[in-house]
């Protein structure tokens, strides 16, 4: 089961465990953290999943779809990183991925 770490709002890091196959969305709101509203369940149409990647794992991640991208603009807090985590899927690959979960728009 791959691993993800996760700093909160408040800085605040913890270290999950999810299966792969999950969207870091999931694995996230099923660990309790409920800042991360994912208000759409992940049909990438609300953005309140945002997050920040840890610059070292963000190359590592499959390309954005232009969906994302054009949710991730109408974020004031849209960062080099940013990526919603309703799109990006768990696998053994991504074990040790590191997010933020984004400001509150
Ligand atoms: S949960 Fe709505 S875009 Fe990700």
């Amino acid at each position: 089961m791959p691993k993800l770490v996760v700093v909160n709002r408040a800085g605040e890091e913890k270290t999950v465990e999810a299966s792969a196959g999950l969207s870091v969305m999931e694995a996230i709101r099923d660990n309790g953290f409920d800042e991360l509203l994912a208000l759409c369940g992940g049909c990438c149409s609300c953005a309140t999943c945002h997050i920040h990647v840890d610059a070292d794992w963000a190359a590592k991640l499959p390309a954005m779809s232009e969906d994302e991208n054009d949710l991730l603009d109408s974020s004031d807090h849209r960062g080099e990183t940013s990526r919603l985590s309703c799109q990006i899927q768990l696998t053994d690959a991504l074990d040790g991925l590191k997010v933020t979960i984004a400001p509150e728009d």
